[in-house]
């Protein structure tokens, strides 16, 4: 029977791990899978962290299961990291899911049995992986215009026009902050026209918020998300662990459903369910993890401190290479790096350029040129820009 598998699509950016750890050069650099390095190349354990995992060795007794949607402490401090105070509890349902990706994954299996003639409504560009469960799942997508090649800005006028296009019910995604690949962001004037629209056109709004706190600030980055908290009648929300924690492989995240208090009991039902059915009870190490962190106030103040220490980071190495680049190019073409947030830009390069920065010097982005800001170190910033400059972009 299994003869008959056919190979599936290669994920693009998994393919590029791949084929990073299979190359032999030393002065290799990996723009690539979005992981957050520090200035030795190392992706560490953030300090409050393993402060938590030490007290937790001391103090764990069991290891039986969480609950079958995981522990109502994680929902509760999560849900006031990303919402904030904007929400009555009663109106939010959860499920503790494997990562952010298998929030995103359970989000899209409850629109479908709440409405499986929905359109799901992506960004052009956004992450590949959203695109690709969507069509796992057998929903609808369409594009909406979002990012113009240009400006390297939102072309927020574009999006706008497009989603007038979408009807009544249909889901429309937006990453919360720090948007995965490009950089560029809704202002908050942009967000709450976005709010305004979508209760007009009876949208229901999805916000996967995966790098909270690594564009402006931990407030700053929710403040879309918050937004449409306090004014849609329903919102989705996939939150992930894995950057602001530093937790990738314990993979935590949390599927949060916003709706009205009547429809609070059967969402949580159904989410619970497709936990029982996808996995069962969610692993529990991380999200144990970031509850005893943002509940604990010394390990909150420094897991806050060190999220800051990364974001500056990250804003400080955009705003060196862009300026060498500049430099470089004796134009401005490059300013759009500063003004980006998070962790990923769009470097503007062709494919083909793209290939000869890896097989001549190798440099690996993405094949849309999308650079992980945080895979670059100081030391690294004049080799970049000779390299980008060699092939022409
Ligand atoms: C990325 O976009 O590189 C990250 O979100 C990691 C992943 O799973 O693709």
């Amino acid at each position: 029977m299994l003869d008959a598998l056919k190979l599936q699509p290669e994920d693009k950016i998994l393919g590029l791990m791949k084929l990073f750890r299979s190359d032999t050069r030393e002065d290799k650099i990996d723009l690539g899978v979005g992981v957050y390095k520090d200035a030795n190349g190392n992706t560490p354990i953030m300090r409050a962290v393993k402060a938590a995992e030490r007290q937790l060795w001391d103090d764990e007794t069991t290891k039986t299961y969480t609950g079958l949607i995981g522990d109502a402490a994680f929902h509760k401090v999560m849900s006031d990291l990303v919402l904030g105070d904007t929400v009555a509890k009663e109106r939010l349902s959860f499920a503790h899911c494997p990562g952010g990706t298998g929030a995103i994954h359970q989000i899209l299996q409850l629109v479908k049995f709440a409405n499986p003639n929905a359109t799901i409504w992506l960004s052009s560009p956004s992450w590949a992986n959203h695109a690709s469960i969507i069509a796992h799942l057998g929903l609808a997508k369409r594009d909406y215009a979002y990012f113009d090649a240009q400006t390297r800005a939102v072309d927020f006028e574009a999006m706008m026009t497009d989603l007038r296009e979408a009807k009544e019910g249909d889901v429309i995604i937006i990453h919360g902050c720090c948007h995965n690949p490009t950089g560029a962001n809704l202002k908050p004037s942009q967000w709450d026209q976005v709010a305004e629209f979508l209760i007009a056109n009876k949208l229901t709004p999805f916000v996967d918020i995966a790098y909270q706190g690594f564009g402006d600030g931990i407030e700053e980055d929710a403040y879309g998300v918050r937004k449409l908290a306090s004014v849609c009648p329903e919102l989705l929300v996939a939150s992930s662990c894995s950057k602001n924690f530093g937790i990738y492989r314990e993979r935590c995240g949390l599927a949060i459903a916003m709706t009205s208090a009547k429809d609070q009991v059967i969402t949580q039902a159904n989410m619970a369910h497709l936990n029982r059915q996808n996995f069962s009870f969610p692993p529990d190490h991380g999200a144990r993890l970031v509850t005893m962190v943002l509940s604990d106030p010394d390990l909150r103040s420094d897991w806050e401190a060190e999220l800051k220490e990364v974001r500056e980071g990250m804003i400080q190495i955009r705003e060196t290479l862009s300026s060498s680049l500049q430099t470089a190019s004796g134009s401005d073409r490059f300013g759009f790096l500063a003004d980006h947030r998070g962790m990923f830009s769009r470097l503007g390069a062709s494919p083909e350029q793209v290939a000869k920065l890896r097989e001549d010097f190798g440099i690996y982005m993405v094949g849309d040129s999308r650079m992980n800001i945080a895979g670059i170190t100081e030391d690294k910033v004049d080799r970049l820009t000779d390299a980008f400059m060699a092939v022409g972009v």
